[in-house]
């Protein structure tokens, strides 16, 4: 048994940072556990660290903070639930009132207002559960043959069984042995090779496609609507699902609900998280077509065997409400449409510096700075000398640097955040 002293003596060391029981995701933890940079308070674009230093959020944390830190709506409206309710389980014919709200608000700014929807965690969740349900449909309409996947290089659809399988990033995909089987990659912009993938593998094998419109932790790849348009056509005609990965995209990033509603692209499902509820809880899901629901829904005894138990976590669906309502109101999504424009009129400066090769940009409020790839260390030292001036960025793939700000940035804080990603960058 530890004594009471001991146990104060080590989370004193934790706390001066000198070691840590903390293992960061995608971490060097050699490198990182005994120096973890500590956010510790947000508000708009900003957030703070332990000493009150202020950075300019470039990121919206992980690409889910799309209204921004500190939202006391957000808060109150957990607040009232939690005190209420804050969890009970929808397994069968359980449910919470937030959480039908929720689905039904999802739906109706989907492609199809008829749309069903299965919530679970977060990303990497809603992609299982969209692997396995496409899987299950076909089985349930009399065509199991159909198992195959495609997916794309540069793709990241999460780190579940599904989406280690499904990655496009290779590093994500070594080292764990045999994956789930039948996935075909090709690359992320030539709908040809989606074409000829689907005459490889047989029209009749193929269960469907996952496709981030655009491209995002792969290091923020858009693509022609007309790409979108084409491989839809094909997996389609082959007689596959079109799965939109719309984990970063969806909920206003791209200035519309969703990427599939602003092209059009009439998909058989969705994948969302991170902006549904902006982060301020974990939620993800997936949006559902009618025809794909209607075996389950139309036949009696048909099951999915699928959730979790914190599908449609009652506070978490409240959050998912409250941000919605900030979203409509304040106009968001409409300010997300002035950032795509916005945001890479105020970088192109940086272009003039040795380290930045390239800016891509062009669909909604994401932005990737590419730096020198033959540099492999340049990155993670870029992100460094970033946040050294006052603004927080991150390493994604092809070495480049993530912009993917709150989409409540004012004008006077994107050039604010051109300037400081100037001012880390000629550091180098
Ligand atoms: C397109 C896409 N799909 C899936 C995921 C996985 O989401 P999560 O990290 O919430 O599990 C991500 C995460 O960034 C993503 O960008």
């Amino acid at each position: 048994m530890r004594l009471q002293g001991e146990c104060r003596a080590l989370a004193e060391a934790v706390t001066l940072g000198s070691m840590s029981a903390f293992w960061h995701p995608f971490a060097d933890m050699h490198a990182v556990q005994h120096a973890p940079f500590i956010v510790d308070r947000g508000e708009g674009v900003y957030v703070y660290d332990e000493d009150g230093t202020r950075y300019l959020d470039a990121t919206a944390g992980l690409w889910y903070a799309n209204i921004g830190h500190g939202r006391s709506e957000v808060v109150e409206a957990v607040h009232r639930q939690m005190e209420r309710l804050p969890a009970f389980h929808t397994f069968v014919d359980f449910a919470t009132r937030p959480t039908l709200e929720l689905a039904e608000r999802i739906a109706a700014v989907s492609p199809d207002l008829g749309s069903k929807v299965f919530f679970g965690q977060g990303g990497s969740d809603a992609v299982d559960t969209a692997a396995k349900l496409a899987r299950r449909y076909f089985a349930a309409i009399g065509q199991p043959e159909r198992t195959v996947f495609i997916t794309r290089e540069w793709g990241y659809h999460g780190v579940n069984a599904y989406g280690t399988s499904l990655a496009g990033i290779e590093p994500n995909r070594a080292g764990y042995g045999e994956l789930v089987g039948d996935v075909a990659i090709v690359p992320y912009d030539d709908a040809e090779a989606v074409e000829k993938a689907i005459e490889h593998a047989g029209p009749e094998r193929i269960a469907g496609i996952f496709v981030e419109a655009v491209v995002g932790a792969g290091g923020i790849r858009p693509v022609p609507e007309s790409y979108l348009q084409q491989i839809r056509e094909a997996v389609r005609q082959a007689g596959g699902l079109y799965i939109s990965d719309e984990v970063i995209t969806g909920f206003g990033r791209v200035g519309d609900w969703f990427a599939a509603t602003r092209f059009d692209l009439e998909p058989d499902m969705i994948t969302f998280a991170k902006g549904v509820t902006c982060g301020y809880l974990p939620l993800g899901g997936v949006v559902i077509a009618p025809h794909i629901a209607a075996p389950f829904f139309d036949e009696p005894g048909n099951i999915f065997r699928h959730g979790y138990t914190y599908s449609g976590h009652a506070a978490s669906c409240a959050a998912g409400l409250a941000v919605m309502d900030i979203l409509e109101s304040e106009g968001v999504l409409e300010r997300a449409v002035e950032l795509e424009s916005e945001i890479p009129a105020a970088l192109a400066g940086l272009t003039d510096l040795d380290v930045v090769t390239d800016i891509r940009s062009g669909v909604g409020a994401l932005a990737a700075i590419q730096l020198d790839p033959d540099d492999e260390t340049l990155p993670a030292r870029a992100a460094k000398a970033c946040r050294d001036a006052g603004v927080l960025t991150r390493a994604v793939g092809g070495g480049a640097l993530q912009v993917s700000p709150p989409l409540v940035m004012t004008p006077d804080e994107v050039a604010e955040m051109a300037e400081r990603f100037h001012a880390g960058l000629s550091t180098l």
